[in-house]
This record gives C-alpha cells, structure tokens and sequence, in this order.
C-alpha cells in the first residue's frame, strides 16, 4: 500500500467573488521510502499540493490517503493529529523559533509530539550526529548560518520520525554550498533512516537527486 496516495484531487481557493483552481484533479502515489521531486513553474500549485498532503489544508474534493488515514474526510482536531504523527514540514524560511537555542527547538518539536521528559536521547543523537549539528545545540537561530538552521529544521522535522517528510524549497534561502550540503543530508536521511520525502525545488539539481521527478503544470500532473 502506497505511504501517500491522492484521487482526483481539487482545489479551489475562494478569493472576494474571484474562483482561483490551484489543484484540479490530483492523483499520486508514493511509495514508503521514496524520493520524490516536485517541479514547475510559480503558481502551478505545488505548494497547495504539499500542504494538503500534510493536513494543513482541507481539499474542496478528492481524497488524501497518508499512511491508511483519509485526511480529507476527518474534521480539523483530526488532521491536526494525523499531521503530528505522520508529518515532518521543512520550508524555504527555516521557522525555527528564535528566542530558542537549537537543542530547545527540537526539544519542542519532541514535547508537541507527546515525549515526555527529554524525549528519545539516542535518537536525537543520530539525527545530530547525521546532520552534523552536535556542536551547535546550544545556538540560537540567529547565532547559525543559514545552511546551518535549514539542517536545524530539518532536524526538528524528523526528530520524531514522521512516516513522510514534506519540504518546500528547502535551499530556497541557500547559497549553492549550503544547499549542496543539505540536500546530501536529505539523500542520507532517506537512505539511512527510509524516511519518505516529498520535495518542492525549481533547482534542477535539486530535482535529480530525487530518484523520481514529478512535473506540474496549472494544478495537474503531467509527468511523473
Ligand atoms: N491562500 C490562497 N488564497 C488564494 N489563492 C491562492 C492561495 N494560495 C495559493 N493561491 C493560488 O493558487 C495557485 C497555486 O499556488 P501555489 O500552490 O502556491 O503554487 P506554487 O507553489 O506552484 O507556486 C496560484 O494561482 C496562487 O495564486
Ligand atoms: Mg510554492
């Protein structure tokens, strides 16, 4: 059974009297363990796509199965469940509260998720140990490269080890040399710790390091 799975899935967002189709009949299917890339032009609906896969919004129509779960058929509270389970998020801006070090970010990300105490310590360590990030736990976002808190976010997206991880543009914000170095880290973590991802890049590079390569075009699928 695919980890990910969408059927004829639309969306239209309402914007005054004006009908705007981001999504008009989606179906994908991915694998657990896959690597898959995403691309096409501004405005052809990727980011609506990953959002929904990721519960943080409900389609108009069509179904979204994530992991044997239909997110569009359950209310909010549920979605929002489903998504701290089974999803980790990484965005082009790295999100990463900056009142908090490094090490209190995940340690957050790890409370939402229901750990007790200090959460899963030998996990936390390989993660770091894969990220390179064990010096640098007791900086605050500001106090980090950029390279350095995008590995930070993503850190914090797979803490918890979702079945699936979501990025959009994650070397948006990237120089070419921190890019390079976390899209080898997100190759690792998908080939080291099977994790799902789904990427959202307009890097052609980028792109070919994901071992499938899906192509949108005005809220459709046309290759894949
Ligand atoms: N919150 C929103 N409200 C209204 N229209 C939106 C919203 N988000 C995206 N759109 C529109 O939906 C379409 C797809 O956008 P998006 O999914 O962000 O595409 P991409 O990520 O490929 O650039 C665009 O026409 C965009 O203007
Ligand atoms: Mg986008």
């Amino acid at each position: 059974m695919p980890i990910l799975q969408t059927e004829n899935l639309v969306m239209t967002y309402h914007v005054g009297k004006v009908d705007v189709q981001a999504l008009r009949g989606v179906n994908l299917s991915v694998e657990k363990g896959e690597f898959v890339s995403i691309m096409g032009h501004s405005g052809s609906g990727k980011s609506t796509l990953l959002h929904i896969l990721g519960g943080l919004l409900k389609p108009t129509s069509g179904k979204v199965i994530v992991d044997g779960e239909d997110l569009a058929a359950v209310g909010d509270a549920q979605r929002t469940d489903i998504r701290r389970r089974k999803i980790g998020f990484v965005f082009q801006r790295f999100n990463l509260f900056p009142t908090l070090t490094a090490e209190g970010n995940l340690k957050l990300a790890e409370h939402i998720h229901g750990k007790e105490g200090n959460g899963n310590a030998e996990l936390r360590r390989e993660v770091l140990q894969l990220l390179k990030l064990e010096n640098k736990m007791k900086h605050k976002p500001l106090e980090l490269s950029g390279g350095e808190q995008q590995r930070v976010a993503i850190a914090r997206a797979v803490i918890n080890r979702p079945a699936i991880i979501l990025a959009d543009e994650p070397t948006g914000n990237l120089d070419s040399e921190n890019s390079d170095i976390v899209l080898k880290m997100l190759v690792q973590l998908n080939r080291d710790l099977g994790q799902t991802i789904v990427m959202i890049t307009h890097n052609p590079e980028a792109a070919g390091i994901a071992r499938r390569k899906i192509l949108m075009r005005d809220g459709q699928i046309v290759s894949n």
